[in-house]
C-alpha cells in the first residue's frame, strides 16, 4: 500500500456543501483513497448509506469496514444501472472528484507520468483493452492533433502530432520515454509534456464521455433538495460541469418559461470555488481544483 494514496482537495468545503442528511443515501463516484468517502460516512447516522465507485481495483486497498458502506468496482458511467441493481431509486447527494489520484502518478508502471520510464499505458481501469500506446500508434495524424489541441490545450497540437507520426513510422512508440522523444517537446518544458500526457489520458479513459453519462444519471437520481458536488481539474471538464449545472442539460441551453423564469432543475450553491492559499501550499496538487455544487429543485 502507498504511503499516501491521495490527499483530497477542499475536503471541508465539499462535505459542508453537500449538506449531508444523517439518514440519507449518498454516492461518491470517485472513491480513490477514500478521504471524501470517510468524511461522508462520518456525517451519516445508523440508517444512512454510502455507495462508493471506482473503476480502478487498486482503490480497494482503501476499503472501509463499515456496514453503511458499499464499494462498486465500476466506471461511474454505469451509475444508474448500479443504483437499479441495489434497488436505490433516489439519492440525497453525490460527489465526483474527477480525474486521477496521486496513486496513479506515483505508480511509475502505470505510465501516467512523463517523469518515469514505463510502458505507455494510462488505463485507470486496468482491465480495459486500449492503452495510450494503442492510441499513439494507431490514430491518424489528424485525430491525434485534435486530441492534443482539445484535451491538452496544446496550441502546437498539429506540429506535435506530426512529430509523433514521423517517429512511429520508424519504430512503434511503446514507452513513456519514446513518446517524450517522439513529440520533440524538450524535457525542460514540463508543462507542455504534462499537457501531452493529460490529453492522452483523457482519451484513453474516455473521461468526458463518462462524465456526460454520469451527470445525466445523477440529475435524474437526485431527490429535490439533494446536492451534487463536483471537483474538476482542467478547463474542458470544468466547462462541461459548469454548463450542465447551470442548465440541467448537456447542451448547456437554459430553458425559460413564458415569463422568462429559468427552468433549470438546479440551484447553484458553489460556482467554481478554488482551494485557499494555505491548502495549495500544503497540497500543491489542489491548485487546479474547482468545486461546483448545485441543489436539485
Ligand atoms: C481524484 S481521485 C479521487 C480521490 C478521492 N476523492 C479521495 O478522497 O481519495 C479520482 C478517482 O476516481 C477514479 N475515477 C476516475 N474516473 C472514473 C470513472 N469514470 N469511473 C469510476 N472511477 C473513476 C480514479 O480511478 C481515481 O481513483
Amino acid at each position: 500500500m502507498d504511503a499516501i494514496y491521495h490527499i483530497p482537495a477542499m475536503l471541508k468545503e465539499t462535505i459542508e456543501g453537500l449538506n449531508i442528511k444523517p439518514e440519507g443515501t449518498y454516492v461518491d463516484v470517485t472513491f480513490g483513497g477514500g478521504g471524501h468517502s470517510r468524511a461522508i460516512l462520518g456525517h451519516l447516522g445508523d440508517r444512512g448509506h454510502l455507495y462508493s465507485l471506482d473503476q480502478d481495483a487498486d482503490a480497494l486497498q482503501n476499503a472501509i469496514a463499515d456496514e453503511r458502506w458499499t464499494f462498486v468496482h465500476s466506471n461511474f458511467r454505469y451509475l444508474s444501472n448500479w443504483m437499479d441493481y441495489y434497488g436505490v431509486e433516489q439519492i440525497d447527494g453525490l460527489l465526483a472528484d474527477l480525474g486521477v489520484s496521486f496513486h496513479h502518478f506515483d505508480c511509475p508502471e502505470r505510465g501516467f507520468s512523463f517523469r518515469h520510464s514505463a510502458p505507455l499505458d494510462m488505463r485507470m481501469n486496468q482491465t480495459a483493452k486500449r492503452t495510450a500506446a494503442d492510441i499513439v500508434n494507431s490514430y491518424s495524424e489528424e485525430e491525434l492533433a485534435k486530441i492534443l489541441y482539445l484535451y491538452g490545450e496544446l496550441k502546437n497540437g498539429r506540429g506535435i502530432a506530426k512529430n509523433i507520426c514521423r517517429a512511429r513510422s520508424q519504430q512503434a512508440i511503446e514507452r513513456t520515454e519514446d513518446l517524450v522523444a517522439a513529440s520533440r517537446i524538450p524535457q525542460e518544458m514540463s508543462k507542455e509534456l504534462a499537457r501531452l500526457f493529460q490529453a492522452l489520458r483523457i482519451e484513453v479513459n474516455d473521461e468526458l464521455g463518462a462524465l456526460r453519462e454520469m451527470l445525466v444519471a445523477a440529475r435524474d437520481l437526485l431527490k429535490p433538495g439533494g446536492r451534487i458536488a463536483i471537483l474538476t481539474y482542467h478547463s474542458l471538464e470544468d466547462r462541461l460541469v459548469k454548463n450542465f449545472l447551470r442548465s440541467g442539460n448537456l447542451e448547456g441551453e437554459i430553458e425559460k418559461d413564458f415569463y422568462g423564469n429559468n427552468l433549470s432543475p438546479f440551484t447553484l450553491i458553489e460556482k467554481g470555488r478554488t482551494a485557499c492559499a494555505e491548502e495549495v501550499e500544503s497540497n500543491p496538487r489542489s491548485r487546479s481544483a474547482k468545486l461546483r455544487i448545485a441543489e436539485k429543485r
